[in-house]
């Protein structure tokens, strides 16, 4: 045990920080900078059943503050998983969330049951995707969906399970509360928030399909704030994800109430940002001499209100 260490409930990590999956495939490009062995583990791209293409491009458009991303879940479906990517991810000696995504319940917990058997930390499920038997509702929108959905993946995998929630929705306490009902070992807040960019010379949206995700530092505030809700809510442990790029941002998560937090487009700018926040914040916790543990969500238990 030291100072980094985080407490997820179902594992102990060395310290609190992940990659935020898509922002590092299945690090096999980042493990050529530094040792994946200094993060608290990494999450992976989405898998899906089948192989994907994604979408047409443009896929990514900047915007002040962040970034718009339409990729649209390419991966290698689950036989790349399992055959390519896995195997070599098991030999890094860092725990893994494999984030799984699909169109239908059925395609969850197919990609379930084939990695019910693995070696890994546990899946992270991606409910930000459109349904596309209740006409293309996301699913991590409709708590009774949500319900039904880790229900279902609860039954077929013994493995922990970490529900990702979409921040587009009106109260984020309905799907984390049906997460944590039905079987949910975490939460992971949050995915991307919807956005569009339009080309004023061609008068069309910039991105291939319309409209995509924003990421970024400007949606900080709002995955605190959702983290914060979810915190008081729930008794699971949750992985703050939005705009981390500084070690501060780290430490605002972690007293918003995060157990542990993921970091995504900042690293797409500069790909040592890992390891760095991984040092900066074994000296902040040292020189403040406290740990990840008592700060997480201490800023609840000194006072203020959160309309
Ligand atoms: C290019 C890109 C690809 C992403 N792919 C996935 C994905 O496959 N599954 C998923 O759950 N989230 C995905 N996300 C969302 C991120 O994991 C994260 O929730 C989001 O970007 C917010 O964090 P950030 O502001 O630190 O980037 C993706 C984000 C980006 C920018």
């Amino acid at each position: 045990m030291s100072r980094t260490t985080a407490d997820l409930g179902f594992a102990q990590l060395k310290n609190p920080l992940m990659p935020a999956s898509g922002c590092f495939g299945w690090g096999r490009e980042y493990s050529r900078l530094f040792s994946l062995k200094i993060l608290g583990a990494v999450v992976t791209k989405a898998v899906t059943p089948e192989p994907r293409a994604g979408n047409p491009g443009p896929r990514v458009a900047e915007t002040p503050g962040g970034m718009l991303n339409a990729i649209g879940l390419q991966n290698s479906g689950l036989d790349g998983a399992l055959n390519e990517e896995l195997p070599w991810l098991q030999q890094q000696g860092v725990p893994i969330l494999v984030n799984v995504a699909g169109r239908t319940e059925e395609d969850y917990v197919q990609v379930a049951e084939a990695l019910a058997g693995q070696d890994l930390l546990g899946l992270e499920l991606n409910l930000s995707c459109p349904n596309v038997r209740e006409g293309g509702i996301t699913f991590g929108t409709d708590a009774n969906t949500v319900y039904k959905l880790v229900s279902r993946v609860r039954s077929v995998c013994p493995l922990p399970l970490v529900v990702k929630l979409t921040p587009n929705i009106t109260d984020i306490t309905q799907p984390a509360l049906a997460a944590e009902a039905a079987g949910a070992n975490a939460l992971t807040l949050i995915n991307t928030l919807r956005g569009i960019a339009i080309d004023v010379r061609t008068r069309r949206p910039i991105l291939g399909n319309v409209s995509g995700g924003l990421s970024g530092p400007a949606i900080k505030p709002v995955a605190l704030s959702l983290v914060w809700q979810a915190a008081k809510a729930v008794s699971i442990p949750i992985i703050g994800c939005g705009g981390i790029a500084r070690v501060e941002d780290v430490l605002e998560f972690l007293l918003a109430g995060a157990a542990a937090v993921q970091v995504g487009s900042a690293a797409f700018a500069d790909p040592l940002l890992l390891p760095r926040l991984a040092k900066e914040l074994a000296s902040w916790l040292e020189r403040e001499n406290t740990s990840v543990k008592e700060l997480v969500g201490l800023a609840h238990r000194q006072g203020g209100n959160h309309d």
